[in-house]
């Protein structure tokens, strides 16, 4: 495995799990090299595979290369919003996660297309930890100018923005953005939200 995860970056998890899964996070530096096409088709694959109610497989992607589609990773970046738009347009590769909010079979509501359309990007997101590569998805973005930008259609949803690329030194970002880089990772503990039997607000 070729994860460019710096130690402290590490997640300090409490029970055993996969180094790809503790190694995963989300940089704001990355580094000026493109995403290799192979690279890129196994991140999409592996979102591919994800599980989703009936099989609808609701996500759809926009794929911006800075390289290939300049226009549309420059459209993307343009659609970000506050400190996104400060780091996020140096990721080698935009993307724009949409859901399709009907199920193809019968166009009724899919009411579990944002909740599949993430675990779609859970699974891109292991698959980048195994090639050295990052994903760091972003809710700041204006929906509405993404809409306009690449003509989605109504009944698809833009859930999050992405950007992808091999992890970059933090000292390459302007201060407050390189402390957040470095803050110590932090998570609620698993009493807080796994509840054994029953509700327990
Ligand atoms: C749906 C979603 C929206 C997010 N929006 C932003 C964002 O707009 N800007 C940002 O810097 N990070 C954003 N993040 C990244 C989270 O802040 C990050 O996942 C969280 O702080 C945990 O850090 P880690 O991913 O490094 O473990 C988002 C993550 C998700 C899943």
């Amino acid at each position: 495995m070729d994860a460019m995860t710096p130690p402290d970056r590490e997640a300090p998890a409490e029970a055993p799990i996969e180094a790809l899964l503790r190694r995963r996070w989300s940089p704001r530096s990355f580094q000026d090299r493109p995403v290799p096409d192979a690279a890129l088709a196994s991140l999409l694959e592996a979102a591919r595979w994800a599980p989703s109610c009936f099989n609808a497989q609701p996500w759809h992607l926009i794929v911006a290369r800075r390289e290939r589609e300049t226009e549309a990773h420059a459209a993307l970046a343009a659609c970000l919003s506050g400190n996104n738009r400060r780091w996020a347009p140096q990721a080698p590769v935009l993307m724009l996660a949409v859901a399709r909010t009907t199920f193809p079979q019968d166009g009724s509501p899919n009411r579990h297309a944002g909740y599949d359309t993430g675990a779609a990007m859970a699974q891109m997101a292991a698959q980048a930890v195994v090639l050295g590569l990052q994903i760091h998805q972003m809710g700041g973005f204006d929906p509405h100018r993404a809409r306009e930008a690449f003509a989605i259609p109504d009944g698809f949803e833009p859930y999050a923005a992405i950007a992808i690329g091999y992890p970059g030194p933090a000292d390459a970002l302007p201060e407050d953005l390189r402390a957040r880089e470095q803050a110590p990772r932090q998570r609620r503990a698993v009493a807080d939200f796994a509840f054994f039997g029953g509700w327990r607000a």
